[in-house]
């Protein structure tokens, strides 16, 4: 017997990533996992980057572009209310009926969302990093699409215990915490003294196509992450965080060695370095580890790589003259919906 496509594959694990928050992708992804003409249009994107994705956020697109179809009926960041179960035939013909666009979008864009909800999964780390360092924090992100979450201090945080911080803001991220232990949540926000961001392609925050695409990769069942979006978008316009356009590999460097010196730096990056191989992200770390040799600062990472179980918050100290100190913060939720913290207070 023949070994399955594994595109096949890739459609059936996606609908099992969506089962908990997005019943109409996981609805749709089980049927498209079983109808070749439909996921055959998924094909030809970039190899990193996931086709489900793609093959959705595709039609999301068109759809947020107001393309007339009863698709719309079905995605509620369109006004759909009805339930998912019904979409697959509705869904299959839109996709034959836009199949040409389909496969240009899928070909041409990348899986690239700016997932502002991370930033209540974040602030506990750039929290401690302040509170380890003492000194105002440059902010360096690698992966940073759009640059909303470089600009994390600008939203207001809810979470489940009631502790509330940052200023207030139209962009409220709620954060659920699980577990027996609580981050060490600040009562202010950490003091910011630059940010930069580095990008394979970066999104400008005044281009509504680049950013309508964003949007389209956003669940169509998570309304109030659109609406988050949307805000985070708008306080961005105000004053874009600068984004440099290239490889991490390549850019850290010198982005580093630009901090002045009295301020720590900072290195974050999340669901971002997911997209490359094995190899690079070994080098990646190669890399850091060779320029904590030259200066201290921090690497926060919340990644999400195939073998682990979620996302997985991670900080880690360079000292010169001393081994990088890695230590698991938290495990999280993939939008930032919850955490649950695993280090010591
Ligand atoms: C899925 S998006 C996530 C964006 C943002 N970090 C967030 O969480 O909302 C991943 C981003 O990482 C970028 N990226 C992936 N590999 C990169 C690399 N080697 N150097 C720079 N950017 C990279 C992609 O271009 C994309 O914008």
């Amino acid at each position: 017997m023949a070994d399955a496509d594994p595109l096949q594959r890739e459609f059936e694990f996606f609908a099992t990533v969506c089962a908990e928050y997005c019943p109409l992708y996981a609805a749709l992804s089980a049927r498209v996992a079983e109808d070749e003409s439909i996921r055959g249009m998924a094909r030809g994107g970039h190899p990193q980057h996931p086709p489900a994705n793609l093959l959705f956020g595709a039609v999301h697109y068109l759809l947020l572009c107001g393309a007339d179809h009863p698709l719309q009926e079905f995605y509620p960041t369109v006004g759909g209310t009805r339930p998912a179960e019904d979409a697959w035939p509705v869904f299959r013909d839109f996709c034959r009926a836009h199949e040409e666009a389909i496969r240009n979008l899928v070909t041409t864009r990348l899986v690239q969302t700016n997932e502002v909800g991370r930033c209540g999964v974040l602030l506990p780390a750039f929290a401690c990093v302040f509170a380890l360092f003492d000194a105002p924090l440059h902010l360096i992100e690698v992966g940073a699409s759009s640059g909303l979450n470089l600009l994390f201090d600008q939203y207001h945080y809810r979470y489940s215990n009631g502790v509330e911080v940052g200023p207030p803001s139209p962009a409220r991220i709620e954060t659920e915490l699980r577990g027996e232990s609580e981050p060490p949540l600040p009562r202010a926000m950490p003091a910011i003294a630059g940010r930069l961001g580095i990008d394979l392609a970066p999104v400008d925050v005044r281009d509504d196509d680049a950013m309508r695409w964003l949007e389209s990769l956003v669940w169509p069942d998570m309304v109030e992450r659109l609406a988050l979006f949307r805000a985070a978008r708008e306080i961005a316009r105000q004053s874009p965080p600068r984004i440099l356009g290239g490889d991490a590999m390549d850019l850290v460097p010198q982005a580093l060695a630009a901090v002045p010196p009295d301020a720590t730096p900072c290195i974050f990056h999340c669901h971002a370095i997911y997209q490359m191989d094995r190899a690079w992200r070994e080098r990646f770390e190669a890399l850091l580890t060779d320029l904590g040799a030259q200066r201290d600062f921090a690497h926060v990472s919340l990644e999400w790589l195939r073998d682990d179980p979620g996302p997985r918050l991670h900080l880690t100290l360079h000292h010169r003259g001393g081994a990088p100190q890695r230590t698991l913060l938290a495990e999280a939720h993939h939008h930032g919906k919850w955490l649950r913290w695993v280090a010591g207070g």
